[in-house]
């Protein structure tokens, strides 16, 4: 059992290290950032609502990401645990997560902190390239695919995040330092926060995030 969240600003290795952390411990990744994205691209109605907000890098109404969040909690995929992404980031929707889980019985496990220096999270973004297909991430320089442009696992598309610009990437990094950052010290006082340095290389964070979590 593990019910854990990745905290972290833009561009910290969240959703790179998600993928590995879900198939090592056979738990779903969930992110709210990755339904959004599912929902503009399928014209939905919370796709319109949330893209405007996005495109600026500002957060999505509260009362519009807690109940898609803890919506998909409901789902057996989430019986042994699952991997949040993004979510919660503010207060108000830690809180509602809480609120939520303790209804169930249930709390989370682990909080993993991943911290990264500004600099080097603007470089990353800005050089992020995501598959169009698969949704799977790389990096002009640190982890460029075989093909330029091109995804090594399905042959898809790289494209650029539509809020991938360096002017949107420092407005997230306010964002982030104004709405989320407290979590860091609710999580603490909770006793659940693991802090992780994603300086490092991949390879190495995961390995300190594996030692975090103990199993
Ligand atoms: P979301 O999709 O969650 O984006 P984010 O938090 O801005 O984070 P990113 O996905 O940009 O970064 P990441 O940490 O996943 O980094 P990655 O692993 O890709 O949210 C987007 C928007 O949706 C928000 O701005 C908001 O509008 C809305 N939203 C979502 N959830 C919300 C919520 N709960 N409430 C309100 N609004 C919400 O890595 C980045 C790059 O670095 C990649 O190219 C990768 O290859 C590279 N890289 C990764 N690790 C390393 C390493 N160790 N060394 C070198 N390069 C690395
Ligand atoms: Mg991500
Ligand atoms: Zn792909």
């Amino acid at each position: 059992m593990l019910r854990t969240i990745l905290l972290g600003p833009p561009g910290a290795g969240k959703g790179t290290q998600a993928v590995k952390i879900v198939e090592k411990y056979n738990i779903p990744h969930i992110s709210t950032g990755d339904i959004f994205r599912e929902n503009i691209k399928n014209e939905t109605e919370l796709g319109n609502r949330a893209k405007a907000y996005m495109d600026r890098g500002e957060l999505v109404p509260d009362e519009l990401v807690v109940e898609i969040a803890t919506d998909r909690l409901t789902k057996d995929d989430c019986k042994n645990g699952f991997l949040l992404d993004g979510f919660p980031r503010t207060i108000f929707q830690a809180e509602k997560l809480d609120e939520f889980l303790a209804q169930r019985g249930e709390k989370i496990d682990k909080v993993i902190n991943i911290d990264v220096e500004k600099d080097a999270l603007v470089k990353r973004i800005t050089g992020r390239r995501v598959c169009k297909s698969c949704g799977a991430s790389y990096h002009v320089v640190n982890i460029p695919p075989k093909k330029d442009g091109v995804c090594d696992l399905c042959n898809g598309e790289l494209i650029q995040r539509a809020d991938d610009t360096e002017e949107t990437v420092l407005n997230r990094i306010d964002v982030y330092n104004k709405q989320t950052k407290p979590l860091v010290d609710y999580y603490d006082k909770a006793g659940v926060i693991i802090n992780i340095d994603g300086n490092k290389d991949l390879d190495d964070v995961l390995a300190d995030i594996v030692k975090g979590l103990g199993k």
